[in-house]
Parts: C-alpha cells; sequence; structure tokens
C-alpha cells in the first residue's frame, strides 16, 4: 500500500538552505514508498536517522508511515534546529503519529576533516563499486576510520542510552536537548537523507558522517541532484570511497532503469549536463582477502 504523505510543513527563509522542502526529498519519499516491502521498513521496532532535514517534510511523512518504529530521530546543524521542531511539533499537534520522532543537532562539521583527502578522477557511482580494490589517499580512510572507532567506543561508554528503548513523546526544546542521543551509539537500520551537497561541507563531512555512524547492517540511502554541482558530486564520490564506502542508484520494484549518467570526469566533458533526482544506496566496501587477513 502507498504511504500517506500527509505530514505539512511550513516553510521559512533560512540561511541554512533547509527553510523549504527540496524535490530529492519527495522523491525519496516516493522511493521508500514503493520500495518499503522490499527493503523491509515496514519491520517493527526500526531506527531511522535522517541527515540534514531542513523542514522535516521527509522524516515527519516518513515517521508517520512507520509508526511501528522504535525511533525516528531528524537531526540538523544547530541554526536550522527551530524551525525543524516547530514543524514536527506542528504535525503532532495535527494528530499524526509521529510521537516517535525525536529532533537533535548533527552538526557535520563535527566530522572534519578540516581539509579533504583528494585524489584523481574516479568513475561515477554506479560503476565498479561493489568489487573495487581499497582506494582513496591522503588522509581520508585513516581519519574517517578513527572518528568511527572513537564515535563508536564513545558510543559503548555513553551513560543511559539504551538503543532498544522507545523513544519518548515529543518534550520541549529544552528537554530534547538534556536527552540527545549519542548517534554514533544507536545501531541504526536506516539513514537517509536528499539533497545535501551543495557545498565543500556536504562533498568532504558527509562520507565522514555516514563512516561514522551506519554500521554494516544499516541501509544507508541517499537521495542527490545529480549535475547541479558536478565538481562536488565527483569530490562527494571520491571521499565516500575514501571512507571505504560504495554508492551505487537504486529504482522503484517494476519500473525501467533511470538513464545511466556518463562517468564524472575532470575536467567536465559535457557542460551542460542534464540534471536529474537519483536515489543513491551507500554501502561499506566488501573487503578483499587479503585485505580481510591484514
Ligand atoms: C538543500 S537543504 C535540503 C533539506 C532537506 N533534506 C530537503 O531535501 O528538503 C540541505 C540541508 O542540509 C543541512 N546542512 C548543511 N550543512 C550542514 C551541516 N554542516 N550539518 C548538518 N546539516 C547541514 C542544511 O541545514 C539543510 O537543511
Amino acid at each position: 500500500m502507498a504511504w500517506v504523505l500527509d505530514a505539512e510543513v511550513e516553510s521559512t527563509p533560512l540561511s541554512t538552505t533547509g527553510g523549504h522542502t527540496w524535490e530529492a526529498a519527495r522523491r525519496l519519499a516516493a522511493y521508500l514508498s514503493a520500495a518499503a516491502g522490499e527493503l523491509g521498513l515496514r519491520r517493527p521496532g526500526l531506527r531511522l536517522l535522517e541527515l540534514g532535514s531542513g523542514t522535516g517534510w521527509l522524516g515527519a511523512n516518513v515517521a508517520r508511515n512507520m509508526p511501528e518504529a522504535a525511533l525516528v530521530v531528524l537531526t540538523e546543524q544547530p541554526d536550522g534546529l527551530a524551525h525543524l521542531r516547530r514543524n514536527v511539533a506542528l504535525n503532532s499537534a495535527r494528530g499524526l503519529p509521529v510521537g516517535h520522532v525525536r529532533v537533535q543537532s548533527c552538526d557535520w562539521r563535527a566530522y572534519g576533516p578540516e581539509a579533504a583527502a583528494g585524489s584523481g578522477g574516479k568513475q561515477d557511482s554506479v560503476a565498479g563499486c561493489g568489487s573495487s580494490a581499497a582506494g582513496g589517499s591522503g588522509d581520508g580512510p585513516a581519519a574517517a576510520e578513527g572518528k568511527a572507532a572513537a564515535a563508536a567506543a564513545a558510543g559503548a561508554a555513553a551513560a543511559g542510552v539504551d538503543p532498544a528503548a522507545p523513544a519518548p513523546a515529543l518534550t520541549s526544546a529544552e528537554e530534547q536537548q538534556k536527552e540527545e542521543l549519542d548517534l554514533a551509539a544507536v545501531p541504526w537500520d536506516f539513514i537517509i537523507g536528499s539533497d545535501l551537497i551543495y557545498n565543500e561541507i556536504g562533498s568532504r563531512c558527509l562520507p565522514r558522517v555516514l563512516a561514522a555512524l551506519a554500521r554494516p547492517q544499516t541501509q544507508v540511502l541517499y537521495c542527490h541532484t545529480k549535475h547541479r554541482f558536478d565538481l562536488l558530486d565527483m569530490e562527494f564520490l571520491e571521499q565516500l570511497e575514501a571512507c571505504g564506502l560504495c554508492c551505487e542508484e537504486v529504482w522503484e520494484p517494476g519500473v525501467p532503469p533511470p538513464p545511466q549518467s556518463p562517468p564524472l570526469r575532470f575536467p567536465p566533458t559535457d557542460l551542460f549536463p542534464e540534471q536529474r533526482i537519483a536515489v543513491y544506496r551507500i554501502t561499506q566496501r566488501q573487503q578483499q582477502p587479503e585485505q580481510q587477513m591484514a
């Protein structure tokens, strides 16, 4: 059965770009609705995290269609949090089942690095990802893995956070701030996000956020407008690889596959490539046998 997308949000001018809902959010909602069974989104007790929630339209609609989820956490950078909280509260007041939604800060800049690990041209995400040997250069993988390990260790030590416990009902912003979860301590089933890459903070830090917060069983689904900023897209793909992550485009069951994009190259060979929205599944790269031995 198709999801009911009746969560409503208010738009507002914000410096964060999250003051209105972006098209990729609607595209990801459509994909999740169509693929809910295949993805396992109907299982009770799921834990879902959204990065860069903006208005909260996507997260609120996901949450209202997953009433049996244990926990749905919508996150934003500090400047966008009040607006996000307000929109979730509005839907709660309208009687939508969003009592399991929490809103809290997650600023990707906390995951560094100051300087990106650069490397030569890489292929577009769909090609050759699943079996590629470890790549990357510079401080990328080490920084990401170190961060992930540190975050996991910190999470294990975090007092009083029981990821299995059901989320409390919506409370005041102050109470929620006191109760902020250690995001790295939660075994997320899903991490989602839409239209998050429009500057170097996104292209450099987001892969590290994903490496730190996703576990092998976590399904990461990121919906992206391709060819809006090709150089950032390239850097994002490079940084994903440097973090040991793979990226492939996915689509709804039963519909024809979307057109392949040519591999991204530098310098761009096509000055005006057609923009289109793609849903990416991001996974941890399978280690080669010799890597596992090391
Ligand atoms: C283009 S908006 C997309 C919002 C929403 N996902 C959507 O599709 O409607 C990008 C979002 O990423 C968030 N963002 C940007 N930089 C961030 C950072 N360093 N940490 C956390 N969120 C960030 C912005 O605040 C904004 O909400």
